[in-house]
């Protein structure tokens, strides 16, 4: 087996990749594992997340993710979220697509429809509105919804922080009780259901390997990726 660069045309138009799902399903690992596997393509790939990926909106991620806005209403939040969308948006995300590098985003405007949308009830025409603004005119070409109980997910989170001696800690979502979970996992799914073209959802339950497999068959299925020929 010999690895060629070819010149495809799919290889070289960016791509924008979103990684999506509830607390604790292992969106971070399979970000990474497919930005290893793009760069193995030599494709030009960044990696970044949300909230944050940009200065300014690692600051609003941490005031979020503190809880200081928790009293404030899902609909600051809301607006919080899309603030530093918005800074992601303008400073690193379409600069990078741009430059024909691939982007890859552990979450993105879908967790706010999800978070803030059909689990806190923000109203449909704000979280729209929100939209329209810090997307500027991208969207991500493919989603991964990874999806799982949101009870087994748990017990991942609580033995993960165990293992990094984080027990008893949660961040501001974190917090909130399996009913509010389960319902988030629904808004997901529903999201993915009425935007069926562009979503792939994932069975989190498998192990890291099996998830990989899964997340690479979907996306070189989007964009053919035709590198590797037999002799
Ligand atoms: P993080 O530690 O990145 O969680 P995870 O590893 O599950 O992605 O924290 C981000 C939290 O912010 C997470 O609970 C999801 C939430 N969130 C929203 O509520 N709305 C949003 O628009 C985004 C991007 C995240």
């Amino acid at each position: 087996m010999v690895k060629i660069k070819t010149p495809f045309k799919s290889l070289l138009k960016a791509r924008f990749i979103t990684f999506e799902g509830g607390e604790g399903v292992g969106k971070s690992t399979q970000v990474r594992l497919l930005k290893e596997k793009l760069e193995k393509l030599d494709i030009n790939v960044i990696a970044t997340r949300e909230p944050g990926g940009t200065k300014k909106a690692e600051a609003i991620r941490s005031f979020i993710l503190e809880g200081k806005s928790e009293n404030w209403g899902p609909e600051a939040e809301a607006i919080l979220f899309a603030s530093a969308r918005l800074d992601h948006m303008n400073e690193l995300i379409a600069p990078n697509l741009k430059k024909g590098n691939w982007v890859i985003s552990d979450r993105f405007h879908d967790s706010t429809r999800a978070y803030q949308g059909l689990t806190s009830g923000v109203k449909e025409n704000l979280i729209a509105t929100l939209e329209e603004l810090a997307l500027n005119g991208h969207s991500p070409d493919i989603t991964i919804l990874l999806d799982m109980d949101p009870k087994i997910a748990f017990e991942r989170v609580a033995m993960r922080d165990a293992r990094a001696g984080l027990t008893g800690q949660s961040d501001r979502f974190e917090k909130e009780d399996l009913g509010w979970h389960s319902s988030l996992r629904n808004g997901f799914l529903k999201i993915a259901k009425n935007n069926a073209k562009r979503f792939v959802i994932i069975d989190a339950n498998a192990n890291e390997d099996e998830i990989a497999k899964a997340v690479w068959k979907a996306v070189s299925k989007k964009f053919p990726l035709q590198t590797k020929v037999k002799f």
